[in-house]
């Protein structure tokens, strides 16, 4: 089953090429499983809260363990655009937090952070990247606010901060998960090296290339992780 996200009371429908707009209820490695085919991003002018509703809605429908998956820019030197990485951690660098607010009904006011993306999950897809010769590196993703891409000395900044990829997504709805108790796994499909690093000028097209060229790759990855959860 497809909803239009037009048709879900507090979800918008997305304005980026490369996202459809449609929450697929269906089955995915012998499970049930609910997918956000696109997302509603904050530089598009909405509030993380609003970023991160989706989280909140599959949530309230039975989904337990969020797999989330993004477009970033390499800044670890040594990645190339089809690269793919495990998000192992994040730095909020969106200055923004979802959570801002007067407490929703179940959260937890001050959620711990020290380990948002599962290492149970993160083990899990390291044993399908070996099952399924997909190959995964794994580190941290920065979230910043965007919509320009970095310049050469923020992503010489990020280096320096620890950051080995850089995207404008996935840190709202990462904290709307720890917050309500959902197990986060987290995959980055390098489309491009960081600007600075790439010698070419970066371009959406070029991102939205790299990932159509993953989608087979990707898609293996995420089955094998769904039949493999516990
Ligand atoms: N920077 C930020 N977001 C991105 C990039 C990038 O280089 N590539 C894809 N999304």
């Amino acid at each position: 089953m497809r909803i239009p996200y037009a048709e879900i009371p507090g979800f918008h429908a997305p304005r980026v090429e490369g996202h459809k707009g449609e929450l697929i209820r269906g089955t995915l490695g012998g499970r049930e499983i609910l997918a956000l085919s696109g997302r509603f991003h904050m530089y598009e002018g909405h509030d993380a809260k609003v970023a991160a509703f989706p989280v909140r809605v599959v949530h309230a429908l039975g989904a337990k363990v969020l797999f989330v998956s993004n477009a970033a820019g390499g800044v670890r030197r040594t990645f190339n655009a089809g690269d793919l990485m495990i998000i192992e951690d994040h730095i909020n660098l969106m200055f923004r937090n979802p959570l801002i607010g007067a407490l929703e009904n179940g959260d937890t006011r001050f959620p711990d952070m020290s380990a948002p993306y599962s290492p149970r999950l993160i083990a899990l897809l390291k044993e399908c990247s070996s099952a399924t010769g997909v190959p995964l590196a794994s580190g941290v993703y920065a979230g910043l606010l965007g919509p320009t891409y970095e310049t050469p000395a923020e992503v010489r900044m990020l280096e320096r901060l620890g950051a080995d990829a850089t995207g404008m997504s996935t840190v709202p709805e990462t904290i709307v998960a720890a917050a309500i108790g959902m197990e986060v796994a987290g995959v980055s499909l390098i489309t491009n090296q960081a600007a600075g690093i790439s010698p070419v000028p970066l371009s959406h097209a070029d991102v939205v290339a790299v990932g159509n060229a993953a989608a087979t790759r990707f898609a293996d990855l995420v089955t094998e992780f769904v039949r493999r959860l516990g």
